[in-house]
């Protein structure tokens, strides 16, 4: 297994880093090119495992995906022109491959077989197997369908309006690219608002989507046109430097070209509310996306209560959270975040199990944690049970730490966020690893 040793910060972080492309837009980036007539051209494009899932995918359908560092240009021949893959399809440790992709090869005429993980394997795909069947789709799998592997006998779907159940932006975008795909129009009501990056790149490849509030539809039969784009920085990625510099003593980062979407920028909030010395602006749009810089010193934190609406938001950014709150004044509050558990590990037991191994005081509750701060963190070992989001908590714990941290698993942080050690480095003046 893959470890690595890091020692605690000797002089603070400091400079700018421009962190790599959006994991959920690259997702959503190869998969609307792949369906468009004509060539797009990707920039900015996360080569992480999992967005390289759903290019494996397209190009095992036929679709000429050219690679050049982290520039995609995609050969797109439209919908009518995919083929039947020959092999199972892969989606390895990728929710965001496997949901989406369930969308589109529910109502594509092919048949295809789906696998993942042996992480992905345990999470719930019924969430987008049991609305697709609602639209007439043929899904078999383990579980009755609960779990991966599946199989797709690919047909003509029927439009329909779902009330969703879960908050969940991978079976809002499922189901409207399933609608895409079907006879009549498809409206998707959300239970909360989602990250809203489906709605906001679909019209750029020429589809007409319409959100009224909650409520989002589209209608069947639409083709796509090709289209440039250039990948906003990742906030997701972005958050473990915003938390690392404001933990650190004499710190002061700035994350350049960072995505600032209203649906995805909750860390910015969350770190306010806790009194941090953060400050965004927006420099430009990249079609509708706004994208600008994150500007964080070392701040003295206080403990607050995340819950409701703003979860969605921080979903992604509750382990560096929950490891910020170890550091704050008072006690931190994480409620109505029960969809952690079914990440890509139960993130309630992993982050709740290592933050205490390091000495921190948290205790899991079904729907999130309570952490009480102020608790000085010992060196030790931070098992990342294979989740990239718990191993890079982890490395950021070291900063801050009595003493060195090993992080287990290390390798799995390259699903996401492939440089994190070259971030992490340029960031410090001395080198902390232990070779
Ligand atoms: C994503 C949605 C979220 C998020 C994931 C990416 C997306 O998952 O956690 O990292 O790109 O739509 P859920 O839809 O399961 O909340």
């Amino acid at each position: 297994m893959s470890v690595i040793e890091l020692k605690p910060s000797a002089n603070g972080l400091k400079g700018e880093i421009k962190v790599p492309g959006d994991k959920s837009i690259s997702h959503r980036a190869v998969i609307f090119s792949s369906l468009a007539q004509g060539i797009s051209n990707i920039t900015n494009f996360l080569t992480g495992e999992d967005c390289m899932r759903t290019v494996e995918a397209f190009k095992q359908m036929g679709v000429r995906i050219e690679q050049h560092g982290d520039q995609l240009t995609v050969h797109g021949k439209g919908i009518d022109q995919l083929v039947e893959p020959v092999a199972p399809i892969n989606f390895g440790n990728s929710g965001t491959t496997a949901r989406l992709m369930s969308g589109i090869l529910a109502g594509l005429p092919l048949f295809t077989t789906a696998y993942g993980d042996a992480s992905l394997s345990k999470r719930p795909m019924d969430r987008v197997v049991l609305p697709l069947r609602e639209m007439g789709a043929k899904i078999e799998g383990r579980d009755s369908a609960r779990l991966l592997p599946l199989a797709f006998s690919g047909q003509p779907l029927k439009g329909r309006t779902h009330k969703l159940s879960v908050r969940s932006a991978q079976v809002k975008s499922a189901l409207l690219l399933a609608g895409m795909l079907a006879d009549g129009q498809t409206t998707v009501i959300e239970l909360g608002k989602t990250r809203d990056h489906t709605e906001k790149l679909l019209p750029q490849f020429g589809v007409d989507i319409s959100v009224d509030g909650s409520s989002i539809s589209i209608e069947g039969g639409q083709q796509l046109t090709a289209a440039d784009l250039d990948v906003p920085g990742d906030i997701s990625s972005a958050a473990f430097f915003i938390v690392a510099a404001a933990l650190t003593p004499n710190s002061d980062v700035t994350i350049k070209g960072v995505g600032l979407n209203e649906t995805r920028n909750g860390i910015v909030t969350a770190m306010e509310m806790m009194g941090a010395e953060i400050h965004s602006k927006v420099r430009k749009y990249v079609g509708d996306e706004p994208v600008g810089d994150v500007h964080v010193k070392t701040s003295k934190l206080k403990g607050i209560t995340l819950e409701g609406e703003l979860i969605p938001n921080i979903i992604d950014e509750i382990p560096i959270l929950a490891l910020a709150a170890t550091q704050a004044d008072g006690a931190t509050h994480i409620k109505d975040a029960e969809e952690l558990r079914v990440k890509e590990t139960d993130r309630i037991a992993a982050v709740t199990e290592n933050l205490k191994q390091l000495g921190a005081d948290v205790e899991a509750r079904e729907d999130g944690m309570i952490i009480r701060g102020g608790s000085t963190l010992q060196g030790g070992t931070v098992n990342s049970f294979g989740d990239h989001r718990i191993g890079m908590m982890g490395a950021i714990a070291s900063l801050i730490a009595e003493e060195s941290v090993t992080i287990q698993d290390k390798d799995c942080i390259n699903i996401s966020y492939p440089t994190f050690f070259d971030d992490l480095n340029a960031l410090q003046k001395k080198k902390n690893f232990i070779d």
